[in-house]
């Protein structure tokens, strides 16, 4: 592909957009953003997604909710099979489902562990494999896995969603070393606290304003600011970006 042969607005116009965790949060705010750029959304969730489907229908979007689990390997074969029978192809994947339970080394049991890996980790690789091997059919496409600061630095009482957020960083520069050669650009976003209804409710707080100073910004971040960069991700301006891991963070994992 020619460099210089891309929109420089990034839109998404046309595009079959799969976000998983679109229910909520960031990606409730990635699904919109793609929609107002011109995407179909399909939206992979453990919950209904109402309200990112009315803002997607209002963008003049088409819609498909699946309410599905990622810890489930029948749950991700349905949703790629049918959003494949819908749009006849998936040119974009946001893996954005994830949970963070956070306790100290020593307080993490088995199952908060486990649990961690299964949605986090093993989720978004098998999401990211079954996409994948459509995307190889297809002839290329465009994968980006939320991961987190904490994947980058270690935070207290992180360990068990770190890791996590570490494997994917991981992952995802495996999957580009493989992959790039066949048109298939796959990218990490790693964001410092973001103020979604949840981290709202987490961090307006005296806690909350002890971190921001430890931020060189001295601020957190808001969905759509995560969202803007997956747009950014997806369109053929970064298909030279491969592999690598974006910290939206104030600056926060520099030192
Ligand atoms: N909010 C932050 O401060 C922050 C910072 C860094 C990274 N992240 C990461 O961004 C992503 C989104 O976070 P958020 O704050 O928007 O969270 P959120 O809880 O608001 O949304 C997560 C969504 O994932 C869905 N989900 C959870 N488990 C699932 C499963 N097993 N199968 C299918 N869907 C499932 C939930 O139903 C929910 O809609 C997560 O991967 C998180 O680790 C968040």
């Amino acid at each position: 592909m020619d460099y210089r042969n891309f929109d420089i607005n990034f839109g998404a116009e046309g595009k079959k957009v799969l976000v998983t965790g679109a229910a909520e949060g960031i990606g409730q705010a990635t699904a919109i953003m793609f929609a107002r750029k011109g995407a179909d959304i399909i939206c992979f969730d453990l919950k209904e997604a109402e309200v990112t489907r009315n803002e997607v229908e209002k963008c003049g979007r088409e819609f498909l909710g699946i309410t599905g689990d990622i810890t489930k390997d029948e749950d991700i074969k349905n949703a790629v099979e049918t959003a494949v029978q819908k749009f006849g192809k998936i040119d974009v994947l946001i893996n954005c489902a994830g949970i963070g339970i956070l306790e100290k080394v020593e307080d993490v049991s088995d199952d908060i562990w486990q649990k961690t890996f299964d949605v986090n980790l093993t989720g978004s690789f098998k999401m990211t494999r079954e996409v994948g091997r459509r995307m190889l059919e297809s002839g290329g496409g465009k994968i980006v896995c939320i991961a987190s600061q904490a994947g980058v630095v270690a935070l207290d009482k992180h360990v068990a969603y770190g890791c996590t957020k570490a494997g994917i960083i991981q992952m995802v520069k495996q999957c580009a070393l493989e992959w790039a050669r066949y048109n298939i650009n796959i990218n990490a976003i790693s964001p410092t606290v973001i103020l979604t209804a949840l981290g709202e409710m987490n961090w307006n707080n005296a806690a909350g304003e002890a971190f921001k100073q430890t931020i060189p910004a001295r601020r957190f971040g808001y969905p759509e600011e995560v969202a803007a960069c997956a747009v950014y991700l997806a369109s053929d301006a970064a298909s030279l970006i491969n592999g690598a891991n974006i910290v939206i963070d104030g600056g926060f994992t520099i030192g």
